[in-house]
């Protein structure tokens, strides 16, 4: 990982304007701090999403089974399963059948996942794949047969920007076959604050895990970044749907990273991109999954409508 972390690294404070890739926020240290951040009250994705899948375990299940047929459900980045278990609780009580194939970049997260399931749901067949999410679907192609309905929760796709999304579901889609499924979670445009608060939190979760990431340089790069020399400063813009957080530099500095034997220079004011998380609407979303060989089955959205929990069928 160093090596690819380090070239992205350089590459990214080389550009202009500066920027840091945010699927480098999770190491262990933002992994705690990510947890954190689905537990606060600001960021409401997390609550909708389960209230989704505790709402509509049911006609989920239905249309997942296709004329009585058994599935492989395949989750990409598993992280520690605990909205999906809510669904695989169901889907086990009900004696569906299907196998659970989680996915994740972590073999520890996915020996943990395997550990509870078997304390928490004997009996249900787990396999788990570990890799970046094409490598670990090409391994499970070779391996199972049978229809697959993928998910990939979350709203993880609203990190990648709308070009990336569309190149990576129409990737996704080449490893699917025809009639296979994926239900794909996506936050939806809604009033601005409450958006930008769920990206700066009160008690400063949201700032901690974006510095992290200097942390993190410091650490496996032998990096000099002083923390308190930056500022988390998130944006929302409405017409777009894109949120952006950015770490803004509170002085000029120069800032040297030993492994890359580079000095970074910064103006006072300057920023570092550090991740967007884009948010969506109906035609959006039906204007993705057209573009990327899918068509959309069905909308689960919660209460309020914050949040969809979309399912698409190849075609
Ligand atoms: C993982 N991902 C969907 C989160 C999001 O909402 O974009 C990451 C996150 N960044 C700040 N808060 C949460």
């Amino acid at each position: 990982m160093t090596d690819a972390f380090a070239q992205d690294v350089h590459h990214g404070l080389s550009s202009n304007p500066k920027c840091l890739d945010s699927k480098y926020f999770y190491d262990s240290e933002g992994d705690k701090l990510f947890q954190q951040i689905m537990g606060l009250s600001e960021y409401y994705l997390t609550d909708c999403e389960f209230e989704i899948l505790h709402n509509y375990r049911d006609p989920l299940l239905k249309n997942f089974v296709n004329q009585d047929k058994s599935f492989h459900l395949v989750e990409l980045g598993a992280g520690d399963g605990l909205k999906t278990k809510l669904v695989l609780r169901h889907f086990h009580r009900v004696k569906a059948h299907f196998t659970y194939l989680p996915i994740d970049i972590s073999g520890n997260v996915l020996n943990m996942l395997r550990h509870e399931l078997s304390r928490d749901l004997p009996g249900l067949e787990v396999r788990c794949y570990q890799g970046d999410y094409f490598d670990a679907l090409d391994q499970l192609n070779q391996k199972e047969a049978g229809r697959k309905v993928l998910m990939f929760l979350g709203s993880s796709i609203g990190n990648f920007n709308q070009y990336d999304a569309l190149t990576f579901l129409r990737e996704l889609n080449q490893r699917m076959n025809v009639d296979d499924q994926l239900l794909i979670g996506f936050d939806l445009k809604k009033d601005p604050h409450i958006i930008l608060r769920a990206y700066n939190d009160d008690s400063g979760i949201t700032a901690r895990f974006n510095l992290n990431l200097l942390h993190r340089i410091n650490k496996e790069l032998d990096g000099e970044f002083v923390l308190e020399n930056f500022y988390h400063y998130p944006i929302y813009n409405p017409l777009t749907g894109e949120t952006r957080s950015f770490l803004i530099s509170k002085v000029a500095q120069n800032v040297r990273v030993g492994y890359l034997n580079e000095v970074f220079e910064f103006q006072m004011g300057e920023p570092i991109s550090m991740e967007i998380s884009q948010k969506y609407d109906r035609a959006m979303i039906y204007d993705l999954s057209e573009k990327a060989g899918f068509s959309v089955e069905k909308n689960f959205f919660d209460n309020r409508k914050y949040f969809v929990d979309s399912l698409w069928k190849k075609h």
